[in-house]
């Protein structure tokens, strides 16, 4: 529990037990679950945890509130790492009105029946008077469900974001924002890029002086460094330039010839770097495949067809809308090298994304004719 400003404290939780977010998304440094409780002459409770964290949350809640009873429970997210301690909350304060908006009832609904709670349903633009607290209600559809929706606090001029603007990682261990906000974004939000452009507008036209996501740490001071950020990526625009190369191997030989290219492409002087698609983190290879404009997937042929983690890679990122890229093969088969011609297929189908006219083929491994084509892949992506 700590302050967000004299009348907003922070009364999340870290979850550093969890093995999978999402039961798909590694965490090595957890995820916190943040909820908020605004001090007024009403009390508000910006959201609830996930039910693993319940009698914590309900600890850091009834200490915050050292006797009061709250007034209101908004739900800015029904997600169940966000919602699923309602009925507990309600069964502990149940005077408090549960605010949301037609959608948030429909979903809460759906998961725990009719709520013995009174219900106030907003709409956008609505405003919740606490006194000297005034928050209005910002609708953010399909960032990241369909019921979205931030408050922002006039008083403190506070966005209280919902997922928009998390990030993995537990609120003790202390990182850079920017990688697992990204590895965040791609994976959790990043096919809902409309949807995003859209919140981001509304929240244009607010003075916000601090950013209270559902995710990772408040943010303050440059945000538009963060608004930026988001603004690439619900766009589909890589941040810098630069060459990601994602291989998958069986004896070596194509990592050989990944590795290859990338120091091909340093001694031209760009940027670049690899990841193994059947070891690495594949949220990770997502995310890090949208910070470049350009992307190589070098893939053993196997039994006619790609090796599963590359079938897996490129299916995300069609999933994540991957898009405003070019895109270069590299490909690996012993008798009947067929892995560039079934990834050149699959990513012509993806929106705005080029391909390179070089095509490496590594004939079970590197030989002279392989190391020329490398050079010339290497050419072309280095223009
Ligand atoms: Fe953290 Fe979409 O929930």
């Amino acid at each position: 529990m700590f302050k967000i400003t004299d009348d907003i404290l922070y009364i999340g939780v870290d979850d550093n037990d969890i093995d999978l977010f999402e039961g798909q998304y590694a965490v090595p440094n957890g995820v916190s679950y943040n909820s908020y409780l605004c001090f007024d002459e009403k009390i508000a409770v910006f959201d609830t945890v996930d039910k693993s964290k319940k009698e914590e949350w309900l600890r850091t809640l009834d200490k915050a509130l050292n006797g009061a009873a709250p007034d209101y429970l908004i739900i800015s997210h029904t997600e169940p790492d966000h919602a699923a301690c309602i009925p507990a909350f309600l069964e502990r304060y149940p005077a408090a009105k549960v605010v949301g908006n037609e959608k948030t009832f429909i979903i809460l609904n759906r998961f725990f029946g009719d709520l013995k709670a009174e219900k106030l349903i907003v709409k956008e633009g609505d405003i919740i008077d606490l006194g000297k607290h005034k928050i209005s209600f910002i609708f953010a559809q399909m960032v990241h469900w369909p019921e979205v929706m931030m408050s922002y606090d006039q008083t403190d001029k506070i966005l209280f974001s919902a997922d928009a603007f998390g990030k993995f990682g537990a609120l003790s261990h202390e990182e850079d924002w920017l990688d697992e906000a990204r590895r965040y974004y791609i994976n959790i939000v990043g096919k809902y890029g409309n949807p995003v452009q859209g919140a981001l507008k509304k929240a244009a036209a607010l003075n916000i002086q601090k950013i209270c996501p559902l995710h990772g740490p408040t943010l303050v001071g440059d945000l538009d460094f963060y608004i930026r950020k988001y603004d690439l990526w619900s766009t589909y625009r890589p941040e810098e330039e630069g060459v990601f190369i994602a291989y998958a191997s069986v004896y070596g030989n194509t990592a050989a010839a990944a590795e290859k290219l990338c120091a091909e492409l340093k001694a031209r002087g760009v940027k670049a770097e690899t990841a193994d698609l059947n070891r690495c983190d594949m949220s990770r290879a997502v995310a890090t495949a949208f910070k470049y404009p350009k992307l190589v997937v070098a893939s053993v042929t196997c039994d006619a067809g790609l090796i599963p983690c590359t079938e897996a890679f490129i299916n995300k990122l069609r999933s994540k809308n991957f898009s405003n890229r070019t895109v270069g093969f590299i490909q690996n088969g012993s008798w009947a090298p067929m892995s560039a011609k079934i990834m050149r297929t699959a990513f012509e189908s993806f929106k705005a994304v080029s391909l390179c006219g070089v095509t490496v083929t590594v004939n079970s491994a590197l030989d002279e004719q392989a190391y020329k084509q490398l050079n010339e892949l290497a050419d072309e992506l280095a223009v």
